[in-house]
């Protein structure tokens, strides 16, 4: 592999206008998903006419030695499907040996995790998120559009075989769909590793009647596990605006995630960068910072620090979702939620 020559060019940390310092990263490394989720990607990945090339390594190692270099420690491989990419494991390889990177976190579908594992682990992800939807092999078909149930449970069972001690499972949780599992995913989670997190269903352009007829609100089930016992947890530094809660009756935790809640964004340590090389500061509105064309050099560090530094001073306080301004994106797969 490639020796990596980049330095901290500038004494910028990555710190804006609220005193947020952000220490983590989400890039997206493709768009393509080979998964059909109804709240996503209902009729698939849809190449788009006009072709880009996704980031490519060196973009990639680029990109991410910017970051670490301003305070990033932890990086998030999302999609699409990340693992889709055929240079996936020399991407986590590539990022794990930048200097100041101390995790590199995976967010998948889970479809080849039963296979690759191992060979991930061994690459340097250090942690997993994978999206279970229903623990119903029916409900999960028709909300993810593939019959991928039992090997998706394979791959967790598998993870676990190979090293990881804890594992987190995301699942939207809608309304007449598949929120009568919410006690059936609990009980799953009582003796295994599993921090179980739901997320409220985010409202994207490609939808049509399908957020007002499945949304549901977050703050109900944080008042059902506070009644039946569970514990709000503190938030570490590097946490995200996830809520966590524990239970001394259980192994397992459980994660909510309100994108519509007031102060959501105030915990708000992270930016994305998606595939083709755009900084977005926020998932919800805003078009995106171009950077591509500073990833063609190394010499470019410089200038590509700065253009992090001075497009993070003009991240808002809070998103303007409560305001009516509901900065709607065409999915969440380019962005990887
Ligand atoms: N609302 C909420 N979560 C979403 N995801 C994708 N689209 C949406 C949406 N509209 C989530 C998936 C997955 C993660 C990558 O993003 O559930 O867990
Ligand atoms: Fe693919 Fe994830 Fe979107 Fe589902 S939510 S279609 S797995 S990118």
């Amino acid at each position: 592999m490639q020796s990596i020559p980049i330095k901290n060019v500038g004494t910028n940390r990555l710190v804006d206008k609220f005193q947020r310092e952000y220490y983590y990263l989400r890039l997206s490394v493709t768009d393509v998903c080979n998964f059909k989720c109804t709240y996503c990607l209902p009729s698939g990945y849809q190449p788009p006419v006009q072709k880009e090339s996704f980031l490519s390594l060196d973009e990639i190692r680029r990109i991410v030695g910017a970051f670490a270099a301003m305070g990033t420690e932890k990086v998030r491989l999302t999609g699409g499907e990340p693992t889709l990419r055929k240079d996936f494991l020399a991407i986590v390889e590539t990022i794990s040996a930048l200097e100041g990177i101390k995790k590199v976190a995976l967010t998948t579908n889970g479809y080849r995790m039963e296979k690759d594992v191992e060979r991930w682990k061994k690459a340097g992800v250090s942690s997993i998120n994978v999206s279970v939807d229903s623990l119903d092999p029916r409900q999960f078909y028709s909300i993810t559009g593939e019959n991928k149930f039992h090997q998706v449970m394979k791959g967790i069972e598998r993870a676990f075989e190979v090293g990881y001690e804890k594992i987190k499972v995301n699942s939207v949780l809608m309304k007449n769909l598949n929120d009568q599992e919410f006690d059936r995913f609990k009980n799953w989670v009582k003796d295994k590793p599993i921090q179980m997190r739901f997320i409220e269903l985010m409202q994207t352009g490609e939808m049509d009647q399908f957020f007002n007829r499945y949304h549901l609100s977050g703050q109900i089930l944080a008042e059902k596990l506070l009644k039946e016992g569970w514990i709000l947890r503190q938030k570490d530094r590097t946490d995200g605006p996830a809520k966590v809660f524990s239970h001394p009756d259980y192994l397992g935790e459980i994660g909510l995630i309100m994108p519509y809640e007031k102060n959501f964004c105030a915990s708000c340590n992270r930016l994305r960068v998606s595939a083709k090389g755009k900084l977005h500061l926020c998932l919800f509105g805003e078009e995106g910072v171009d950077l591509r064309d500073l990833l063609v050099s190394d010499e470019q560090q410089v200038i590509l620090q700065s253009r992090l530094y001075a497009a993070l001073q003009g991240k808002r306080e809070h998103h303007l979702l409560a305001q009516g301004n509901r900065g709607i994106r065409t999915n969440l797969a380019s962005i990887g939620g």
